[in-house]
């Protein structure tokens, strides 16, 4: 799967290729992301707030598609159709996007071994076969095409941006109210107060969980299914201790490598 995902990586990130097919338009929101980082939760959190928490589809990718599932099936001329704001996913690289300063950009990032971990079940599920951890994480580690540390290289230097917010998971699983108002700001989203309680409601684990089938990914690949999407929605947690110890000591000299090189500051760990 890691394989075919560096195949399709290298066709979606051709920014030639990209450039090419898409038109951008002002107010165009895209929620980067590395995956596996809370990329669907804060579509539906966009969704509910463009639709004051009555939001309704069959699939998310419906209402926020998928920019390169939608290059790689030649159909990004499908975007043309959707009314403003368009709403889109993408993991691409930002000197590969280019965003245009009068789009909005959500970058959602989290933690390293969480969104690792969240990947290996994701690439489980995918392939259909049991995959070894350890070697999934060892994998992870040292490729280059699709890195947890190369994203950050490529979009940290941008979290300053004034076309740009920077959300955490982390932040998001710990205040989710506050988080929803700041995306809502950011994007010059009215919000009637007493909407709030739907969005959050629409927003909530519990209630994705339940549907979890308008988020899966296979579904819009239509493939059958087994193993779930929305699956444990945790930060931390006893999945953490399966990264093997030198694994583990490995992701953190990197991450003080990152952090120095970025020179992130202590509130922004
Ligand atoms: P886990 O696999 O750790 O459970 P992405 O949408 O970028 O693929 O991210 C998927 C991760 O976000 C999964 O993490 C999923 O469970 C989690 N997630 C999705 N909706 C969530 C929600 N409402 N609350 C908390 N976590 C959520």
């Amino acid at each position: 799967m890691a394989d075919r995902f560096s195949k399709w990586g290298r066709k979606m990130l051709d920014p030639l290729h990209w450039r090419m097919e898409f038109r951008p338009r002002p107010g165009d929101i895209f929620i980067a992301t590395y995956p596996k980082s809370g990329t669907t939760w804060v579509q539906m959190i966009l969704v509910q707030l463009l639709n004051e928490g009555r939001g309704e589809f069959d699939h998310i990718l419906q209402v926020s598609p998928y920019l390169e599932e939608l290059l790689m099936r030649n159909r990004i001329r499908h975007l043309e159709s959707l009314p403003s704001p368009r709403l889109m996913k993408t993991h691409m690289l930002y000197e590969h996007l280019r965003p245009a300063k009068d789009s909005r950009i959500i970058l959602v990032t989290r933690d390293v071994r969480d969104s690792i971990i969240s990947f290996y079940y994701h690439n489980e599920m995918a392939s259909r076969f049991r995959l070894d951890f350890n070697a999934f994480v060892e994998r992870a580690l040292r490729s280059r095409d699709n890195n947890w540390f190369t994203y950050m290289r490529s979009w940290l230097p941008h979290r300053h941006d004034d076309n740009v917010l920077w959300v955490r998971y982390e932040d998001l699983r710990e205040n989710l109210e506050a988080q929803v108002r700041r995306i809502a700001a950011f994007c010059g989203i009215p919000l009637q107060e007493e909407r709030m309680g739907d969005i959050l409601h629409k927003c909530s684990f519990a209630y994705m969980k339940e549907r979890e089938t308008k988020f899966d990914f296979r579904l819009s690949m239509y493939e059958p299914l087994e193993g779930s999407f929305i699956r444990k929605g945790g930060s931390g947690g006893s999945e953490r201790q399966r990264i093997r110890e030198e694994h583990a000591a490995e992701l953190a000299r990197q991450l003080e490598q990152l952090r120095a090189e970025l020179r992130l500051e202590d509130s922004e760990r």
